[in-house]
């Protein structure tokens, strides 16, 4: 076994500082973007909820939210062969400006069936923001309108992102380099 989550993790790639002055120019710009508009931030779970949490309290408008649990692989870093919405919209998006919070956009999919499945509930606008960007990993091209950070092509964990559910609540973003067979950080 390992001791604390921080312990086993190497050098963050993005500090919790860098994070805290990113997501702040992220929120002076959304600000600034939907001052006039309708938003509804919608958090893409379980990965996005720190970088939500965080996001939603540097955007100065009177915001509206919801949530929906998307479910996109089976173990480590295998897109699984469907996208599955586990958890609905609770709020109406109709005439709405939609802004979809994600963690991280890889392959593209997730983000690809999002878009056109809300496209269904007719919003005024849908964008989205996503915290980090792997684009070596892209399978279908898609817009990412909002980027807290572009990452190479390695596994990360933290902040929300997970290896097989756990280190999520690890409070930077690290590398995932090896793991044992017990599915632990070596
Ligand atoms: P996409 O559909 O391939 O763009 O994958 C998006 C989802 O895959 C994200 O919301 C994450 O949950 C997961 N994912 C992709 N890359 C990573 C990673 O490096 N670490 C943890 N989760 C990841
Ligand atoms: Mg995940």
């Amino acid at each position: 076994m390992t001791s604390g989550v921080e312990g086993i993790f190497g050098k963050p790639i993005v500090t919790q500082e860098e994070m805290r002055t990113r997501i702040r120019e992220l929120g002076r710009q959304i600000t600034a973007d939907y001052a006039q508009k309708d938003l509804i931030l919608v958090g893409i779970l379980k990965g996005a909820f720190a970088f939500y949490a965080d996001l939603a309290r540097a955007i100065r408008l009177p915001l509206r939210m919801d949530f929906m649990v998307v479910s996109s692989y089976t173990g480590r870093s295998k897109a699984a062969a469907k996208i599955k919405v586990l958890t609905e919209l609770t709020e109406d998006i109709a005439g709405r400006d939609v802004l979809l919070v994600e963690d991280i956009v890889d392959s593209g999919r997730t983000i690809q069936h999002l878009r056109k499945k809300l496209s269904a509930k007719k919003p005024k606008s849908i964008k989205v923001c996503a915290l980090l960007n792997k684009p070596a990993r892209r399978q279908v091209e898609v817009v990412v309108d909002y980027v807290g950070f572009h990452i190479p092509n390695k596994f990360v964990v933290g902040y929300g992102l997970d290896y097989q559910q756990k280190y999520r609540n690890l409070p930077y973003l690290a590398v995932l380099e090896k793991v044992s067979e017990e599915g632990e950080p070596v």
